[in-house]
């Protein structure tokens, strides 16, 4: 009987072209086992903003073939294993698999992360600071007030990030440290919230952030043109900060005000309908402001 042919196939890896392809053969009435060396299917494209060329958002067109793919009665998803031998003929093929413990019962797991919250083991994925913290004078004083403000409030981490983040344009790591030590919460669960949100940034940036829209609306009206034109003008790339912190260049996507394209915003104002020609004028506008502060300083 060894050369009986068997109606089941094997796929293996779980990122989109492994997960269309069992929903294919599934559909065609094969038992399919879809095997992923990773806890998850989804693979690299399930990480990615937005798709070539179309432009469309990842999940948007993997979400619904993952939920498929989890559902349908033809698919058995291995995750969190990889092969290990291959024998057999084709028709007949015989695989040994092996299963990395996942740590939790995999028919009970909704996949709440509520018992990440009680786990007693912490994993430093960042040194932890043996000594107590100290901050300078004038940084305790500004850190201690949004601690006293928020730290009684129920889910307050986010809020005193996103309060840091606002008065020193970035999570310094000594506050973040301070931050874990004040309110006795893991340094690790600091940093998951600090590095998931792009709104939060683990750099110091400069006084004024300069974000070009790169939007279609934007664009098709010319924003690549601009970031050439900041570009020489700063003298960075984008995603840099010049030497004397005062200038942060950066861009994102579709501001919402797409008749106004192309678009750039400096901290919270909007300039619109720009023309590389404006560029300069708009740096040095910024510019003269600093300059301007100094000179009140210095009186
Ligand atoms: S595309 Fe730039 S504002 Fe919409």
């Amino acid at each position: 009987m060894a050369n009986k042919k068997v109606g089941s196939v094997m796929v293996i890896g779980g990122g989109i072209a492994g997960i269309q392809a069992s929903l294919d053969l599934a559909d065609s009435g094969y038992k399919v086992y879809l095997l992923e060396e990773s806890p998850a299917i989804g693979g690299v494209m399930a990480q990615l903003d937005k798709t070539f060329p179309t432009n469309d958002c990842a999940m948007c067109v993997m979400s619904p073939k993952l939920v498929e793919c989890g559902r349908h009665l033809n698919i058995e998803i291995i995750t969190n294993a990889e092969l290990k031998k291959v024998t057999g003929n084709a028709g007949n093929f015989k695989v040994e698999v092996t299963k990395h413990p996942r740590y939790v019962d995999e028919d009970k797991c909704t996949g709440c992360a509520a018992c990440t919250q009680h786990c007693p083991v912490t994993v430093a994925l960042y040194p932890i600071e043996k000594t107590l913290i100290y901050l300078k004078p004038e940084d305790k004083v500004k850190v201690d007030v949004i601690l006293n403000e928020l730290r009684d409030k129920k889910g307050n981490l986010m809020p005193i990030l996103q309060a840091i983040n606002t008065e020193y344009k970035y999570l310094p790591e000594r506050i973040l440290k301070y931050i874990s030590q004040e309110l006795d919460v893991a340094l690790t669960k600091i940093y998951q919230i600090a590095t998931f949100y792009n709104a939060f940034h683990l750099e110091p940036r400069g006084k004024h952030i300069i974000t070009v829209c790169i939007g279609t609306a934007c664009h098709v009206q010319g924003a690549p043109g601009l970031i050439e034109a900041l570009e020489d003008e700063l003298g960075i790339k984008v995603g840099e900060t010049t030497k004397n912190m005062e200038f942060t260049l950066e861009t994102a996507r579709c501001f919402g005000c797409c008749g106004l394209a192309p678009v750039i915003t400096v901290n919270e104002d909007v300039h619109g309908k720009l023309k590389r020609a404006d560029i300069p004028g708009i740096v040095k506008h910024y510019k003269s402001m600093e300059e301007k502060q100094d000179a009140k300083i210095d009186h």
